[in-house]
């Protein structure tokens, strides 16, 4: 069986879904349920024998060992974190907390679990680390996309975190030999998205007839890869990548903010219009910019495709479409995110933009 850490939050939730759709292989899955965790994603697997929840933090060491011990896991895959750039500004301890002194307690357990391990699954165990193009800092208009060999410069505080999470692992590999994997992704979006990021936000807000806030001038690009995608290179990493090594994850689809949020615009337009036969562009409203904004990342995902053949399956507009879909279908499961823990941060960032 395999290990997941945060696998109730957004990506790691559709991880632990898609690989239980091709695999029989069972899950462990140790996630806190921070505001971002939520194990309604998870509803299609109760009864599901191959999925164990464990309700936990990445920083509980005696809990972790005691797990490594009883389910014998032949890897680790640490999706577990404090995400939100905005949340890491108004807020940086549980950043630091979670991403970095938890990757290291979590890495010590593992150490020890793994050192334990007969000659066979010593040998095959992996610890795959699930981070982020945001370690790479940001990218003037012309410059080349980040790859694997970019200096590190990360410049919010939820970045920073990731960057020294992403050291302890490789530090932990060259010191002590731990059979590492690193993943470094672009902006994921999709289904089960929580709608504190842009792409969420913007669809339920439309819905709610609420304003759209577009940061600053709204040019500042991001590359997108619909989760599922990242879901897919993160197995075959697994699967096949070379020890100690780092790989980054794109889908090769730059897009300025405005684009994303046009696009959007225009897809419920077309599935779901307004009653009053307007646009919902009519709802944009640019708004005062995150402080320290990084302007551009773009990823340079050729060492994945050209080492291990992956490849991402949808397109923007494919993916877009599912996931405009999807929050169409799925208004219980927004209303069930928004409690008032969620309405208490709409208000702390958004109140006097
Ligand atoms: P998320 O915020 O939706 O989910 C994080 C999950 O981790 C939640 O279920 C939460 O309860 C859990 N968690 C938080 N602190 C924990 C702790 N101390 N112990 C155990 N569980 C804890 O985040 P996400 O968007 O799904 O991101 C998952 C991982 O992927 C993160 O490491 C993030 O840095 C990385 N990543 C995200 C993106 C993206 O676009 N969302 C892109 C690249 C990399
Ligand atoms: O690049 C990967 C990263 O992508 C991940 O590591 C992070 O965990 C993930 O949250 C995401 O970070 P971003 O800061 O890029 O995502 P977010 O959805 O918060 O913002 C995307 C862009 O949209 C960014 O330029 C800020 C802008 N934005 C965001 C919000 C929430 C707005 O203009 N308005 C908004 O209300």
């Amino acid at each position: 069986m395999i290990l997941v850490t945060g696998g109730a939050g957004f990506i790691g939730a559709n991880f632990v879904l898609d690989w239980l759709s091709v695999h029989d292989e069972p899950v462990v899955n140790l996630d806190k349920l921070t505001y971002a965790g939520n194990l309604h994603n998870l509803a299609s697997l109760q009864g599901d024998a191959r999925h164990v929840f464990v309700q936990g933090d990445i920083g509980d060491s005696a809990l972790l060992t005691e797990l490594l011990q009883k389910h014998q896991p032949r890897a680790v895959v640490n999706f577990a974190a404090e995400s939100h750039v905005d949340r890491s500004i108004h807020g940086p301890e549980d950043f630091i907390q979670t991403n970095i002194v938890g990757s290291f307690r979590l890495l010590e357990a593992v150490r020890a679990y793994w050192n334990g391990l007969d000659a066979t699954p010593k040998q095959d165990f992996r610890f795959l680390h699930v981070s982020t193009d945001e370690v790479y800092g940001s990218l003037d208009a012309q410059a080349p996309a980040f790859t694997e060999e970019h200096l590190y410069q990360p410049n919010s505080p939820y970045s920073a975190s990731k960057a020294a999470s992403d050291h302890l692992v490789r530090a932990w590999h060259h010191t002590y030999g731990l059979p590492v994997l690193t993943t470094n992704c672009s902006n994921n979006y999709g289904p089960l998205h929580f709608p504190e990021k842009l792409i969420p936000l913007m669809i339920v807000n439309a819905l709610a007839g609420k304003p759209l806030p577009i940061y600053g001038d709204g040019m500042q690009v991001r590359d997108w890869l619909y989760v599922k995608d990242h879901c897919s290179a993160i197995r075959r990493v697994l699967e096949a990548g070379r020890l100690g090594e780092t790989y980054n994850v794109g889908g090769w689809n730059e897009k300025p903010n405005v684009d994303i949020v046009h696009h959007v615009c225009s897809l419920l337009d077309e599935l779901r219009p307004r009653a009053d036969g307007q646009s919902y562009r009519e709802q944009i409203s640019y708004v005062k910019d995150r402080p320290g904004h990084d302007r551009r990342y773009a990823i340079d995902a050729r060492k994945l495709e050209r080492e291990l053949g992956w490849k991402p399956a949808e397109t923007f507009e494919s993916g877009i479409r599912k996931t405009v879909q999807w929050y169409l279908e799925n208004p219980q499961w927004v209303a069930q995110v928004q409690s008032g823990a969620y309405r208490d941060w709409v208000q702390t960032q958004y109140a006097n933009a």
